[in-house]
């Protein structure tokens, strides 16, 4: 097939499919799930709403001939998914995905990373937020503790993964943990990235003065350790690094809030029902699963995609005010992925 490079109203182009396998999760993290929306009652997507692995595989191909190199699997918690696997063995072989990676909260690594790993797996970011007990246990709303996450990324580090570790900062609940956290990942030589609190979907109660910026984590770092800043920073990643002085860990900020990216968003995301969104904080999205099923051939889904993407113009985090992010309505990032 050949390759056609979309570019956006604004010039960007088209270069990850970031594709959520699963809208369930096993924690309840409040600035994602919180217990209150997502209970016991709570409706999560039927089985038979869900894109089938195939559905997702020939969407991949397809996205793939518009640009696509960089597939992330995500979820909700995309370990829920049964064979996910069966998945990343398909993924693997369409031609032009040069990069797969899942991102996960890590609890479900020990029964999946080793067949994962055969099936073509390299990169896992896994989400922790504190290394203090009671802490981490309130953040993840299930009261797991840090020792299963940390015995996880040992094992995954011992069966070769490439590992980055997300930490999400909200001022007054684990800005204490950001100089243990850095010094638990920066003696092991891991990536850790912090990324500032956003204000994605509806009810995580998200203000600006629960932000804690890249500035103000610095100035903690900076406080113990001589950072170097980092110049490999790729076209369209999210993170900026710095490294450690006199070693090659790494250490990232993923600045939503203080310091917008989406002048070189190249990220287009895919719900598990297959709906295509053009933005994290996207109020609806168009409906591929529907025309998958209806029969639509693979030219007609390639001048759709490329319709939708051509026509983009969202840059959330730079338009965003205080105003923005208590009234739009926005999908979960549970639903799409992050
Ligand atoms: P790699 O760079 O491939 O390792 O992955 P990644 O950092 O793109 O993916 P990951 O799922 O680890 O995301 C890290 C954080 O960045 C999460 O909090 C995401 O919600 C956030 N993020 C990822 N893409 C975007 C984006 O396009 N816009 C915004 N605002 N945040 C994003
Ligand atoms: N703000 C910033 N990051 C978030 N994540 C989930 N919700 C938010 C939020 N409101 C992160 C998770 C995970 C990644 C997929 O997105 O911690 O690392
Ligand atoms: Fe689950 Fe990740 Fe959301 Fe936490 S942030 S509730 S682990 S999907
Ligand atoms: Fe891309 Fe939207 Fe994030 Fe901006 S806010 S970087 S456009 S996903």
């Amino acid at each position: 097939m050949s390759i056609r490079q979309l570019t956006d109203a604004l010039s960007r182009p088209i270069r990850d499919l970031r594709l959520s396998v699963t809208d369930r999760c096993n924690f309840r993290c409040a600035y994602c799930m919180p217990k209150e929306l997502f209970g016991d009652d709570y409706a999560f997507m039927p089985r038979a709403e869900l894109l089938t692995f195939e559905e997702m595989s020939r969407l991949v191909s397809l996205f793939t001939g518009l640009g696509v190199q960089k597939v992330r699997l995500t979820g909700g918690e995309p370990l829920l998914r049964k064979n996910l696997d069966e998945l990343v063995k398909e993924i693997h072989t369409i031609p032009g995905v040069q990069d797969i990676g899942l991102t996960t909260n890590g609890l479900l690594l020990g029964q999946h990373a080793e067949a994962l790993y055969h099936a073509g797996l390299r990169r896992l970011n896994i989400s922790l937020d504190a290394l203090t007990p009671s802490i981490f246990g309130q953040l993840n709303g299930r009261g797991v503790q840090p020792h299963h996450i940390l015995h996880q990324i040992d094992y995954a580090r011992s069966l070769g993964y490439r590992i980055k570790i997300n930490m999400v900062v909200q001022k007054g609940v684990n800005e204490d943990e950001i100089l243990p956290m850095a010094e638990y990942f920066r003696t092991r030589g891991i990536t850790l990235r912090f990324i500032e609190f956003m204000d994605a979907g509806s009810g995580n109660g998200w203000s600006y003065e629960k932000v804690v910026t890249q500035a103000e984590i610095l100035q903690q770092l900076q406080s113990r350790y001589e950072l170097v800043p980092s110049k490999h920073t790729i076209y369209g990643e999210v993170a900026n690094y710095y490294r450690y002085h006199g070693t090659d860990t790494e250490v990232g900020f993923i600045t939503s809030v203080s310091n917008s990216f989406c002048s070189s968003c190249t990220r287009a995301r895919l719900s598990s029902d297959g709906k295509l969104y053009t933005c994290l904080f996207a109020t609806s999205g168009y409906d591929l699963r529907q025309l998958l099923r209806g029969g639509a051939d693979d030219e007609e889904l390639q001048d759709i995609i490329a319709d939708i993407w051509e026509h983009r113009t969202d840059r959330y985090s730079d338009l965003r005010t205080a105003h923005t992010a208590s009234s739009c309505r926005r999908i979960g990032m549970s639903y799409i992925g992050g």
